[in-house]
């Protein structure tokens, strides 16, 4: 094999040969095949396309890079959750919990944020003393004895996936639906989960602006985790605006623990209860009430016992950021657009992002919303309050919000997207 007809292949629209997927994959992760040439694969593959045979074989090799995770010692079924990512989704805080208080297992490895999408641990990491990083010991007893746990992804899972994301991330082949979906797969596969919900985002803040792109991403990893024997369903849901009203790490916990004391926004819990419903159906438990255990307090006991046992002290005070600056409404009428995108850049530049891998966040920064669309709004009142630690960043921010809404006249009618767009099983 040699690395220069692999390229040439896809160069040429053809297709790749297991023989050939296997070897790149696998002399990559080696550092045989160099970063250069695998970008140059990777672009190759977002200009012309894999099938769903060299999809799959792509994502087995990816797998195949590294160590497996077993769950089947555990005394409940595993279900677990992907989101591709988008601004206010602490989805999976309210979540895992809330699915183990309903009696599944919820291995849900997480990842940071990057750009302006955040990230699950980068939100967790404002609680104090609280842990990602866990060994594959401390994390099965975490799951055995709380229901749930939320860690990073150990070095050894899909380790060619590690350096071939990080590569696609500074060369601009992010955006390649094969490329993606084999990534999340090739993790959620070797994780070792028996269901999995996928959380497939569509609008402005996603990677899929377009509900077509979203179906046909959907529909590839859903095909990738059932071939795996791996029960796998897609939501489809709407992220065009944030979801909540707060994008940011303390500020998205802080919200995450009001759904879970039975209040929050509605489309965090519409979310949160139609994603544990899938979950618990495609785990197997039937007669189990997610409406419930959120207003009884018994997804509240596992995130207590979950925080806990990772570290961190659930009664702590969580951060708060050291300067405000609130955005007025310029108009009266009716809001029928708050950007997701844009709101996303902002809390990133305000410090709640990273643009390296490397760089720190800070737990306090981000965008607090107090009006959502289909809203009334009145000239002169708070739209936004932006916060961080850093108020030379206050200018920054509020440049990437100069078209971030809209306001009809009053009396405008307008009907916000419902939050859950679309369903692929
Ligand atoms: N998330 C991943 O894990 N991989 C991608 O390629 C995109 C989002």
């Amino acid at each position: 094999m040699d690395v220069i007809s692999v390229i040439r292949t896809k160069r040429d629209k053809g297709e790749l040969s297991p023989e050939q997927i296997d070897w790149v994959i696998d002399a990559y992760t080696r550092g045989v095949v160099a970063d250069e040439q695998m970008s140059a694969l990777a672009m190759a593959i977002l200009l012309n396309g894999m099938n769903r045979t060299e999809i799959a074989r792509w994502t087995a090799a990816m797998i195949a890079s590294g160590e497996r995770m077993n769950f089947d010692a555990l005394s409940r079924p595993t279900a677990d959750k992907h989101s591709t990512g988008g601004v206010g989704d602490k989805i999976t805080l309210p979540l895992a919990p809330l699915v183990a208080a309903c009696g599944a297992a919820v291995p849900q490895l997480s990842g940071r944020g990057l750009g302006h999408t955040g990230g699950t641990l980068d939100k967790l990491e404002s609680i104090p003393g609280w842990r990602a990083l866990l060994s594959n010991e401390e994390m099965l007893h975490v799951l055995d004895t709380t229901g749930a746990v939320i860690c990073a992804a150990g070095d050894g899972l899909a380790p060619a996936d590690k350096k071939l994301y990080a590569l696609r991330d500074v060369t601009g082949t992010v955006e390649a639906i094969p490329l993606i979906a084999s990534s999340i797969m090739s993790k959620k596969i070797a994780e070792g989960t028996g269901s999995l919900v996928l959380d497939v985002k569509v609008g402005t803040g996603a990677f899929m602006k377009n509900i077509e792109d979203a179906r046909e991403l959907a529909r590839t990893m859903v095909g990738l985790g059932t071939d795996s024997g791996v029960k796998t369903v897609a939501l489809l849901t709407d992220m065009s605006t944030p979801l909540g009203l707060t994008a940011g790490n303390a500020l998205e916990v802080r919200e995450s623990v009001e759904v879970l004391a039975g209040g929050g926004p509605k489309d965090v819990v519409d979310l949160t209860i139609a994603l544990a419903a899938e979950m618990l159906a495609a785990a197997g438990i039937k007669d189990a009430d997610p409406a419930k255990a959120l207003a009884d307090g018994s997804a509240m006991d596992v995130w207590r016992r979950m925080i806990a046992a990772q570290g961190g002290d659930p009664d702590a005070t969580l951060p708060v950021a050291r300067e405000q600056h609130v955005v007025t409404a310029p108009s009266t009428g009716v809001l029928t657009r708050l950007d997701a995108y844009d709101i996303g850049i902002a809390a990133w530049r305000l410090g709640a992002g990273r643009a390296r891998k490397e760089d720190p966040v800070q737990a306090g920064a981000g965008v607090e919303l107090h009006a959502k669309p289909g809203d009334t709004v009145t000239a002169g009142q708070p739209l936004l309050t932006l916060h961080t630690d850093t108020p030379e960043k206050f200018d920054y921010a509020l440049k990437s919000l100069s078209e971030a809404w809209d306001i009809a006249p009053e009396g405008t009618a307008f009907t916000p997207n419902p939050i859950v767009l679309d369903r692929i099983a």
